[in-house]
């Protein structure tokens, strides 16, 4: 018996990093996942490979910027498998050149980032909560980041948009919580997916472990297990949450790093 066995689960953008950890995990415990992506070839991809491995997987287009195709990944799944009852809202975007401070981003951008980073959320639940409703119960899932908890010199449009998804998080778990539908939050910090590894120059991920408390980047299972743990029953009573999942790199004093060089060279000339 997984530990979402017999669970109908969707997962936006499923085919990569992030999500294709989440959905792999999900259907390795029994859940029946619908892998939504841009990227639909790779979705269905990786969902032909969950089939050969004996799991429940299909694969369906999705752009996360629009409402249509957001109602139709939704109505793909209940046509599939009859039902929804985890919802994982993973899309998001960022744009190192455009999504700069606040008085020289570019608006459009501001725009395209609200819209698939935060309004998609909104729009996913929207479609999936009479389902879960329905059903009576379900768990919807946001990723969140840890850009959403502190301020930064660039990157505005997506620090905003995160944070604004941890709030949306809460309330849409106390909007639907006596339905028995809890929803929650993983904010990841850096995790080395494709993603971040295509945006992030060395020297950037040198600075980040710097500040980690852990001596080790964060992986895309990192993630994936925490959406399993707030997928499952194993979290029933947990609901409006977002967990952060970031290797002690914003919980600490942020002097830490540049504290502990010091102490070195104090040491050093004792
Ligand atoms: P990724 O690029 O590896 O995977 C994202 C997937 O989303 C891709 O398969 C892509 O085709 C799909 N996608 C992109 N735009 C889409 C759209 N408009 N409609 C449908 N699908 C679309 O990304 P990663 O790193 O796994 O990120 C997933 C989530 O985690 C995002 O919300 C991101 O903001 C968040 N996150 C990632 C962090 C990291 O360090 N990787 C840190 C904090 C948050």
């Amino acid at each position: 018996m997984g530990r979402v066995q017999g669970k109908v689960a969707l997962i936006t953008g499923g085919a990569s990093g992030i999500g294709l950890s989440a959905a792999t995990l999900l259907a390795q415990e029994g859940a029946k996942v619908v892998i939504a992506d841009f990227n639909v070839d790779a979705a269905v991809e990786a969902a032909t490979s969950l089939k050969s491995q004996g799991f429940e997987a299909s694969g369906v287009f999705l752009d996360a910027g629009k409402e249509e195709s957001i109602k139709e990944a939704v109505e793909f799944t209940v046509a599939t498998y009859g039902t929804i009852n985890v919802l994982h809202n993973n899309v998001g975007l960022t744009n190192l050149r455009k999504d700069l401070d606040v008085i020289n981003m570019d608006l459009e951008e501001w725009d395209h980032l609200m819209d698939v980073n935060l309004k998609s959320v909104l729009l996913g639940s929207r479609f999936a909560l009479p389902y879960m409703i329905k059903a009576g119960g379900g768990s919807i899932i946001n990723t969140a980041s840890m850009a959403g908890f502190a301020g930064d010199v660039t990157r505005t449009a997506y620090g905003a948009s995160k944070g604004a998804v941890v709030n949306l998080t809460k309330y849409i778990a106390a909007q639907y919580g006596k339905h028995k539908i809890r929803c929650n939050g993983v904010a990841p910090g850096l995790i080395l997916t494709p993603a971040a590894e295509k945006n992030m120059p060395p020297a950037v991920l040198d600075i980040f472990g710097k500040f980690n408390a852990l001596p080790y980047h964060g992986e895309a299972d990192d993630i994936g297990y925490t959406v399993l743990f707030l997928a499952s029953d194993e979290s029933k009573f947990i609901t409006g949450q977002t967990i952060q999942v970031e290797g002690g790199h914003y919980g600490n004093n942020p002097t830490i790093a540049d504290f502990t060089d010091y102490m070195f060279q104090v040491q050093a000339k004792k």
